[in-house]
């Protein structure tokens, strides 16, 4: 099949599996990682190709989606199913593993270039305004509130613990979305992380401000 065939009708597939998702991994977080992952592919030299059907296929069988085991399959079974080359199929079995964050004391760095850039790209859709709106989608989703004084962040070292985790979302600041800009992969995707990183300082700051004046009146 002609790889820009493939491509489209992967990005029909993964609609159908995604669209009506409300914990922040919809479809437009997968448009826009490809984009973002196309922008750093090229300024990175990486392969489009790859890049961009693995950043289409690079959710459906997320932990956080998906149930225990079931990892890769979908992902895997569908381009099998296209009679995709085994060679790219394991090449995009590598980069989707590669991508996912497990807490913030587990290591995830790479040397494959097109595994660091869509890396870079999920993680910049996972911080500034952006990130935000979706970090409280995703922990409404799971059931957990808001802000809660009395529990404070924990750093994860291992992704049982990290994935088990039911602490309010403002926590899930501290435990990932301040700590990616640290650990982004490529030059492009540092550069971008930079402005996204120092909005959601600000956003800490004025949430801080706003509940200090609840405190302050003894409420
Ligand atoms: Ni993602």
């Amino acid at each position: 099949m002609k790889r820009d065939i493939l491509l489209e009708k992967t990005e029909i597939f993964v609609k159908s599996i995604l669209e009506g998702d409300s914990s922040g991994h919809d479809w437009w977080h997968i448009h826009r990682v490809r984009t973002l992952g196309l922008m750093i592919a090229k300024s990175e030299g990486a392969d489009l190709f790859l890049v961009e059907l693995a950043a289409l296929l690079h959710d459906i069988d997320d932990w956080k989606l998906a149930g225990n085991g079931t990892e890769e399959q979908k992902a895997k079974n569908w381009l099998r199913s296209n009679s995709v080359e085994p060679q790219i199929i394991e090449r995009i079995s590598t980069i989707i593993e590669g991508v996912s964050f497990k807490g913030a004391g587990v290591n995830t760095s790479t040397n494959d270039l097109e595994c660091k850039v869509l890396q870079d790209a999920d993680r910049l859709d996972a911080i500034g305004a952006i990130g935000i709106a979706r970090t409280f989608a995703y922990g409404g989703s799971r059931g957990r509130g808001i802000y809660d004084p009395g529990i404070p962040p924990e750093m994860h070292t291992d992704f049982e613990n990290y994935k088990k985790s039911n602490a309010p979302t403002i926590n899930h600041f501290y435990e990932k979305l301040l700590l990616l800009k640290d650990q982004m992969q490529t030059t492009s995707g540092r550069a971008l992380a930079e402005q996204r990183h120092e909005f959601m300082l600000r956003f800490l700051d004025q949430f801080y401000t706003e509940w200090n004046v609840m405190e302050c009146n003894g409420m």
